[in-house]
């Protein structure tokens, strides 16, 4: 089990949005899907779009740049079997939203 680092307040990412959070040496998006949690890979595999910046539907995430869409519960492009954002496992403790740093 990795350290779990804390990345924003609850009221920092309210349900249907989502932030962008440095985790380790990661960038990270965290996404609000009616008050669950996913983190996901936060530069998109296309061409590096900031998926941050996207629009989140329901579990859906589009990149901003190319329209590139990722499911954030799993991490998967939407047209694409082989093309997966890595997940992290994020929760919720004590108002704040943590993301687990996985171990080299
Ligand atoms: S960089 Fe994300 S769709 Fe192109």
């Amino acid at each position: 089990m990795g350290e779990w680092v804390e990345v924003a307040t609850v009221a920092d990412c309210p349900p249907g949005s989502c932030i962008e959070a440095v985790v380790g040496e990661s960038i990270v998006v965290v996404a609000n899907v009616d008050g669950d949690y996913y983190a996901l890979d936060g530069i998109c595999a296309h061409q590096g779009g900031p998926l941050a910046a996207g629009e989140l539907s329901g579990c859906v995430l589009t990149c901003p740049w190319h329209g590139w869409q990722y499911d954030v519960r799993t991490g998967k492009q939407l047209l694409s079997e082989s093309i997966r954002q890595t997940a992290y496992r994020v929760r919720e403790s004590g108002g704040t939203i943590q993301v687990e740093l996985p171990k080299p």
